[in-house]
């Protein structure tokens, strides 16, 4: 019955033993909380866990340039490994300005700045941070992501995505990059960013699948900051194919309310299962090469029917992985009834991490037991 969700999938030189993936997921829990709930998902069934928020520099606990930070990826690795599953590196290089933080801090310690105030100012000095970086800079950037990707084979990782939020995500944007250089002033030049930290990973790993995060904006409704305009598709996608992308991860982009990029049911455009398919609709105009759909996905009628007709190659999951690890084995075994449905209340999972408790799930006794 759910034949297309179990059918392998040539993915960039590698073989996916089924469509389920678990999406880039920044979990915030102990080293050995998130080993545990990596492996328990890859013992799940899903084919590929991509671990989210992997940096490309050498700063903060979990760089892969320090003894600590490759000793976790390599039990992240070797626990989603055991469990069954492929493991992907979601590399990423944030848009946040540490100077400027650090500015921050006087006022978020007195509590003069609140959690929400501070994540609106944090959007709002990305556009003049990446704008005012020196040219020379974003090249050093985009050419780390070569050697963090040979560090992330070394720990284990057997795929890379390119993380194409965060300060690619700026740089692709008109409404944050206002550079008048090779990085910007046309959607050509604001695709560098991008296109130059794919060509890195390439050169430094001729062989590795490399799977693009592509966060799109949309005017009318407007939604997202970060990221390509939809009508700028036709720009990007052939460009990042040409540097080495085998397979992209259709999303919207951020810079506004994580409540669009990770949306409640109730939201008034992506309450529904599926809700950023149209944009892989659009993105399929462009390209061959896999597709990955994300947002909302937990139905396995309605993916088994995506799947099937072709409109995405895969299907990524956070949520609804979170809520039951088993997805994947309880559909493969027909028991689709003892399913925990995602009830997309955000309340544990994208509430934990914002509560600095880390993602959990009113599931997760159920779970447990
Ligand atoms: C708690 C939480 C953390 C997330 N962290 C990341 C991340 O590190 N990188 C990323 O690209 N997306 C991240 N996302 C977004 C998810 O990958 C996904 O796009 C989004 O949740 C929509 O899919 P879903 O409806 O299956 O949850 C996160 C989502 C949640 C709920
Ligand atoms: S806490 Fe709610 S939204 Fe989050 S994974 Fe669990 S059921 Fe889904």
């Amino acid at each position: 019955m759910y034949q297309t969700i179990f059918q392998p999938l040539e993915w960039g030189g590698l073989t996916l033993k089924n469509r389920i993936i678990f999406a880039p997921t920044t979990l915030g829990l102990s080293p050995e909380q998130e080993e545990q709930l990596l492996g328990r998902i890859a013992a799940g069934g899903c084919a590929m866990v991509i671990v989210g928020d992997v940096p490309v520099g050498r700063h903060g606990p979990h760089s892969l340039y320090h003894r600590k930070g490759m000793a976790y990826y390599r039990r992240l690795c070797a626990a989603i490994h055991a469990g069954g599953a492929l493991a992907c590196a979601q590399l990423h290089q944030s848009d946040t300005d540490l100077l400027w933080l650090l500015g921050q801090a006087p006022g978020v310690l007195l509590g003069r700045i609140k959690p929400e105030e501070l994540r609106s100012r944090l959007n709002r000095q990305a556009g003049p941070y990446i704008t005012g970086l020196p040219a020379r800079k974003v090249t050093r950037i985009t050419t780390s992501f070569g050697p963090a990707a040979k560090l992330a084979r070394e720990a284990g990782f057997d795929a890379i995505q390119v993380h194409g939020d965060r300060m690619c995500g700026s740089f692709s944007s008109a409404l944050l990059n206002h550079r008048q250089d090779l990085y910007g002033g046309s959607p050509e030049k604001r695709s560098r960013f991008a296109v130059e930290a794919v060509a890195a990973v390439r050169r430094a790993l001729p062989d590795i699948p490399i799977d693009f995060k592509l966060a799109v904006r949309q005017e009318n409704p407007h939604y997202g900051n970060a990221g390509v305009l939809l009508e700028e598709l036709e720009v990007f996608v052939p460009r990042l194919e040409a540097a080495g992308v085998t397979s992209f991860h259709v999303t919207l982009a951020n810079h506004g309310s994580l409540t669009d990029t990770i949306p409640p049911r109730n939201h008034p455009d992506f309450g529904g299962q599926g809700c950023f398919l149209p944009f892989c609709d659009r993105v399929r105009q462009y390209t061959k090469r896999p597709l990955c759909g994300v947002g909302g996905l937990s139905d396995p009628d309605f993916i088994e029917a995506q799947l099937a007709s072709g409109r995405i190659d895969c299907a990524a999951m956070s949520r609804q992985l979170i809520a039951d690890p088993d997805w994947s084995q309880k559909v493969r075994q027909g028991q689709v009834s003892e399913i925990h449905r995602c009830l997309r209340c955000n309340r544990a999972c994208l509430g934990g991490l914002q509560q600095h408790q880390g993602v959990h799930c009113i599931y997760e006794k159920e779970n447990q037991g």
